[in-house]
């Protein structure tokens, strides 16, 4: 597997709209339109952070969102860190027969047209990780 780099430090946040002003404010730059993800139950958006992973903010979409449930036990912060991979299939094979637990059978569509695959914080130290390709990445033989 290989890493190309971390893509984005993601946030939780009862509601977009005034945690993006937050950011934006503080960092001194604008945020991404909002993309809603109702598959996976998050309304998200992406601040890009000069010379550093970019910040994802993650709202809940709909009552079954699992970032309701992470705000009601953990309330705001930090909810998951992405690595970006060049091949998002071997990634997600080579993890799973080394032993990390795959959340889901395969990987899913994320924001922007990428493709992503989580691992439970359970085999990761208590850190929600997420692996992602760009869309257009090329798998390697
Ligand atoms: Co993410």
């Amino acid at each position: 597997m290989k890493i190309l780099g971390t893509d984005h430090i993601s946030l939780a946040v009862r509601s977009l709209e005034g945690r993006l002003e937050l950011w934006e404010n503080l960092l001194g730059v604008k945020s991404s339109a909002i993309e809603d993800l109702p598959e996976r139950g998050v309304r998200a958006a992406r601040i890009e952070t000069p010379g550093g992973p970019a910040l994802e903010l993650v709202a809940p979409l709909g009552e079954e969102s699992p970032i309701a449930g992470f705000l009601e036990t953990r309330g705001e912060g930090i909810h998951h860190l992405c690595l970006e991979v060049e091949d998002i299939d071997r990634a997600a094979a080579e993890l799973k027969s080394a032993g990390f637990q795959i959340i889901g059978e395969h990987p899913v569509p994320g924001a922007r047209g990428t493709r992503v695959f989580f691992v439970h914080p359970r085999s990761c130290g208590g850190v929600l990780l997420e692996f992602m390709a760009r869309a257009g990445s090329r798998p390697q033989a």
